[in-house]
């Protein structure tokens, strides 16, 4: 998880179009960022966004606050350089999301695809959890993708967690309810078949 060379590697050595995960067009984050019906004012972070397409279509929408996490600097200066001028627009920063310092009570929207799944040890999913919690606004949105129970035990090469709604809230905590959720066949460009689990939470307000 924590193997920067090894993104870095995946990055530099293969088009963004024939990474695993790659999908020309996030609709179904885009629609369930959609659903938190919080509008284009939201501030939305894709955590572990890579070169993924979100941004773009974030921006095309009329997203302005937009911010893009990722351990590997070649995968965002491939979004970088693919947006062009409207790159300006967006807050990019190179780190972990386990350790990174993230402002607080900051983002409506935290969006997750195919990154929480690498945390195959308890404390790294601990950090991130703290630093998700202590970055999202008082009642924001969660969105997370993983492999679902009957995809495939690896991703990228990587041992992943797979999760089901029940097993992932479980993860968030308490203060979290599901508010939808979807499972999604994935095929790879290499033509491998892989069930992704798509959840959307909301932290509830507190009445304190
Ligand atoms: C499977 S890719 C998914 C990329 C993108 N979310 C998408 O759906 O196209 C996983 C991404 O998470 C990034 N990543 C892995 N570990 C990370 C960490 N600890 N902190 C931030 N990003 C990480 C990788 O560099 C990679 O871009």
């Amino acid at each position: 998880m924590k193997s920067k060379s090894h993104w870095e590697n995946v990055y530099s050595t293969k088009p963004p179009q024939r990474v695993g995960w790659y999908k020309p067009h996030l609709h179904t984050s885009l629609a369930m960022i959609a659903n938190t019906a919080l509008g284009v004012n939201a501030r939305v972070i894709d955590v572990g966004g890579g070169a993924s397409t979100l941004v773009d279509d974030l921006l095309e929408q009329g997203y302005e606050q937009i911010t893009v996490l990722d351990l590997s600097r070649a995968a965002l200066s491939v979004a970088h350089s693919r947006l062009g001028a409207p790159a300006s627009k967006v807050k990019w920063i190179e780190g972990d999301v386990t350790t990174i310092e993230l402002p607080p009570a900051y983002f409506d929207v935290w969006h997750d695809r195919a990154v929480f799944h690498f945390l195959t040890k308890a404390d790294d999913r601990k950090k991130y959890m703290e630093n998700m919690q202590r970055s999202l606004a008082g009642d924001g949105h969660v969105i997370i993708a993983t492999f679902a129970p009957e995809a495939p035990p690896k991703c990228s090469g990587l041992e992943v967690q797979r999760y089901t709604p029940e097993l992932l809230r479980g993860e968030l905590g308490e203060s979290f309810e599901l508010a939808e959720h979807k499972s999604e066949l994935h095929v790879t460009p290499g033509g491998v078949e892989q069930m992704y689990l798509y959840c959307r939470f909301r932290r509830q307000s507190r009445a304190d």
